[in-house]
């Protein structure tokens, strides 16, 4: 049994703004049913403390002059031992965990995750005493970066894993912020955590951690190549040794639409019939047209580049001329929320967007829906295509990360060996967009081969049993590097 400190920025269901939350919110839950000793750390934003009932204060002390608590409770519904790093000074404001209320990113951001990361260090050494000592510390995303570097000059420590969600995002900073944040000066060079004269927080994961993973096996290799590696494609061919994919799971609990209570009528494989009453319910709730048998199209996110909005955008004008109906809940860019808006407000029959975010019109958008859009520019591993398949909705996907790596186009053979699961655009571009929708909908015609189409995806694993074990074994990997080092 390994004692495994599990960092990350957010968590489902105590902080969420993407899939991180959802992993974070997951696998440590699935790792404690394997019998690993996890404790999730996570930073005290205002709305996590809202979100827990019991709680302890188990350490104090201070980073930069900055006081702060560690407080101890559980991850909701499972047993899942959390330590929140309750530092006011940073994380008592409102606005999201990155961005103030407007979406700006908050100015000391490398301060705030710093303080998370010296946090992580001190308890995985029990420096805060929490009488507790960490094996594997397993580090999540550019706001955890700073561990692996921090524990690298640590003699005795433990084993340090580091998953990229998304390497797009790599908390890069000016040299001043590596100065004021007393980083030792042996880490700034091209091999640290320098990246092209600038502070790198993704750094201190990539180069220091004994072992990386990516999110896919896909994506894993995606990121060895410029486009997809964002200027860390060389320094992650020379770590490809220690470099490996692990595609996500999810939780089959929360979403699950034979349980599900956010969605108005639940369904089954065996009850697929009843799947439909969600759509019609959702075109009175959203006052789209009424109409049992027209296709709905879904699509729930973050509305940014990677999501591939302006596909979509560019495709909206043709799309608007086949037989569906588009609804898109999502927040991000401005300029694709109001874009989109007024593709709502010119055709208020076909499209409606709404802007926000909501938990609930998530899973209604998920259980109503006949097809899911994601035609993603690059996608780490990506959760919507996987809670459709659950929600016998069929995804229209780009080929890339772990987007080829859990849907297989609907083709003659893959009909044939009931493989079949969603709708593969060759290439990300608005004309394989409409081809493949208008393909999709030929599909949908004919309802016995959707039906059987909607049966293999609600038939694929998605469990995290597989990833999970995957994770144990990388962990074991890194424990043998290190003591191997120790001999
Ligand atoms: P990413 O992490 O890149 O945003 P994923 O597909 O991995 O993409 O996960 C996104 C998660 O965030 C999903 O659980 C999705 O339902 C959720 N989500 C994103 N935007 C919203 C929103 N506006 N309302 C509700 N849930 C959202
Ligand atoms: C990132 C990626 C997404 C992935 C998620 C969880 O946000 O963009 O593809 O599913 O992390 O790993």
């Amino acid at each position: 049994m390994n004692k495994v400190l599990y960092i990350a920025s957010e968590a489902f269901p105590l902080i969420k703004t993407g899939g991180l939350a959802d992993v974070a919110g997951s696998l440590p839950v699935a790792l404690l049913k394997q019998s690993q000793d996890v404790r999730l750390l996570l930073p005290a934003y205002p709305e996590v403390l809202k979100n827990i009932s019991r709680f302890k204060t188990v350490a104090t002390h201070s980073y930069f002059n900055l006081p702060f608590s560690i407080i101890e409770t559980r991850l909701p519904g499972s047993k899942v031992i959390v330590w929140l790093v309750d530092c006011p000074a940073v994380f008592d404001r409102p606005g999201g965990p990155y961005t103030d209320q407007h979406g700006e990113a908050w100015a000391d951001n490398a301060l705030r995750f710093a303080i998370l990361c010296h946090a992580a260090v001190d308890i995985a050494l029990d420096k805060l005493k929490l009488n507790w000592k960490a094996d594997i510390v397993h580090c999540n995303d550019w706001q955890t970066g700073l561990i692996p570097a921090l524990l690298s000059r640590h003699e005795k420590r433990p084993a340090t894993v580091f998953t990229i969600h998304n390497l797009a995002y790599q908390g890069n900073f000016d040299y001043q912020t590596f100065v004021d944040l007393h980083l030792p000066d042996e880490l700034w060079h091209m091999h640290g955590l320098e990246f092209y004269n600038q502070l790198s927080f993704i750094k201190g994961g990539l180069v220091y951690a004994d072992k990386i993973n990516a999110v896919s096996p896909n994506y894993a290799k995606e990121i060895l190549l410029p486009e997809f590696g964002y200027g860390q494609n060389g320094l992650l061919k020379s770590r490809q040794q220690d470099l490996s994919g692990i595609v996500n799971g999810i939780d089959e609990k929360h979403w699950n639409p034979g349980t599900d209570d956010l969605i108005i009528e639940k369904f089954n494989r065996r009850t697929l019939s009843k799947k439909v009453n969600n759509k019609t319910a959702l075109q009175e709730q959203l006052s789209l047209p009424d109409n049992a048998s027209i296709a709905m199209v879904g699509m729930v996110g973050r509305l940014v580049q990677q999501k591939g909005l302006d596909i979509i955008l560019q495709s909206l004008k043709q799309l608007v001329q086949l037989e569906l109906q588009i609804i898109i809940l999502g927040t991000g860019d401005l300029h694709y929320e109001i874009q989109l808006s007024e593709w709502a407000a010119k055709y208020p029959d076909k499209i409606k967007v709404v802007i926000g975010y909501s938990e609930q019109l998530a899973h209604r958008i998920e259980a109503a829906s006949d097809i899911y859009l994601m035609p993603s520019t690059f996608e780490p591993c990506g959760l919507n295509q996987l809670y459709s398949l659950r929600y016998g909705t069929l995804p229209i996907v780009t080929a890339v990360g772990g987007l080829a790596d859990t849907i297989t186009d609907t083709n003659k053979e893959s009909i044939a060996n009931k493989t079949a699961n969603g709708f593969m655009m060759t290439e990300p571009t608005t004309e394989k967009l409409v081809l493949t929708m208008t393909r999709a909908l030929a599909f949908f015609k004919d309802s016995n081969t959707w039906h059987q189409l909607q049966d293999n995806a609600m038939r694929f694993d998605s469990s995290w049993t597989a990833s999970a074990d995957g994770y144990i074994q990388l962990y074991k990997q890194a424990l043998a590097k290190i003591n191997k080092a120790d001999s």
